[in-house]
């Protein structure tokens, strides 16, 4: 058990296309009790998102922390004390908790993201992955926003990413044509070796429009959007008759100020009488379940192979940050900060 609580604060806001150790300050503190009401949680895992850059913005809309404040991440913990009733010492929980090595929370969401336990024997890593938030939004994204149909062709953005991985596998599971666009050849070779998808584009240095036109000749039923920007209007341009885009993240730009202009063929939509819907995983929190026995099942039966990219120490959380916006990782990025006390 650590002497002293690391935390890393919040030290100066994005401004431009990086984000990294020079946003952050590290200060060690006391280790604090909780009160009445109140539990104290070890992190164990933390959530690396794009979306976490919100929480360093000043908009209090998207959850933005003042400066000063902990970073903010999805997170998997052990509770060490508890003065929460329902809550013990050893139950390991998952929410909305912090880049530190413990926090104090009276369990009450202050987002979207209900702080709940993790049943025994499910993994950190996983339910931080493929079963958290990450597999929540593949799932519904594609059964829910998606409506896919047995031999349909589907794309998906940033393939080879938490979501993306995962929303990829399931569509292959359901039976569709699945071409996967990611940055660089060692992605792309893992999608299609071991991910199992059909194709895979290499927009970093292929012409994703002729790549698109070529690997999906009668065009696209679903594209899955991770990212936006220019893989989104060549997908657009691509859309067949009732087509769907599902708008699940736009990382490309998260961290642009001002943002760049939308897409520039979403007229397509008219012509082929198609939809453009976004969505927010915990907008299904009620179906968790079943999206979670799906996904455990597949697992399972080994026709899904969740991808997880971990980095170790609390004390890289700024670096593991910043890969999501250099594209460095393959799979769910992850960072090991403890094990349990039970075990890893
Ligand atoms: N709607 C929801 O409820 C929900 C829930 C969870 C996550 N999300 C969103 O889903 C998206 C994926 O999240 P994730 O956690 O799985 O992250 P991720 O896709 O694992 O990581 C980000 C990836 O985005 C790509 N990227 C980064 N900067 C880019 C740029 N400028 N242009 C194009 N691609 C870029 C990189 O892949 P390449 O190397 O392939 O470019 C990078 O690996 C995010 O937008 C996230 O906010 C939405």
């Amino acid at each position: 058990m650590p002497a002293l609580n690391r935390r890393w604060l919040l030290a100066k806001r994005p401004s431009g296309e990086s984000v990294g150790e020079a946003n952050f300050r590290r200060v060690d503190t006391p280790i604090p009790s909780p009160k009445p009401g109140q539990m104290l949680v070890r992190n164990l895992w933390l959530s690396l998102d794009p979306s976490q850059v919100f929480f360093m913005t000043d908009r209090p809309k998207d959850g933005g922390i003042p400066l000063g404040g902990v970073m903010q991440a999805l997170a998997v913990g052990e509770v060490v004390e508890s003065r929460l009733p329902g809550y013990r010492p050893g139950d390991v929980v998952h929410g909305l908790l912090g880049w530190e090595d413990f926090t104090l929370t009276d369990g009450v969401a202050t987002t979207n993201v209900q702080l709940a336990k993790v049943p025994r024997g499910t993994p950190p890593s996983l339910a931080l992955g493929a079963l958290g938030f990450t597999g929540m939004a593949a799932y519904f994204g594609i059964v829910d926003v998606g409506k896919p149909a047995s031999g349909e062709t589907f794309v998906v953005s940033a393939a080879a990413g938490g979501v993306g991985s995962v929303a990829g596998q399931i569509a292959r599971i359901l039976g569709l044509h699945v071409i996967g666009v990611a940055g660089g050849r060692r992605k792309c070779d893992w999608l299609v070796d071991e991910a199992g998808f059909d194709g895979a584009i290499d927009y970093l240095v292929e012409d994703v429009g002729s790549r698109l036109s070529a690997l999906c000749p009668d065009g696209i039923d679903i594209f899955f959007d991770n990212v936006g920007g220019p893989v989104l209007d060549e997908a657009l341009a691509r859309l067949r008759m009732h087509g769907r885009v599902v708008l699940c993240g736009t990382t490309s730009r998260y961290l642009k100020i001002p943002r760049p202009p939308g897409p520039a063929r979403y007229g397509a939509l008219i012509n082929v009488r198609g939809r453009m819907e976004g969505f927010f995983a915990s907008d299904y929190a009620d179906r968790f379940p079943e999206a979670r026995k799906a996904l455990a099942g597949w697992i399972r039966s080994g026709q899904l192979k969740p991808k997880e990219d971990v980095m170790n120490g609390l004390e890289n959380a700024p670096k593991a940050l910043a890969r999501l916006f250099t594209g460095a990782n393959l799979g769910k990025q992850m960072l090991k900060i403890a094990d349990s006390s039970t075990g890893p």
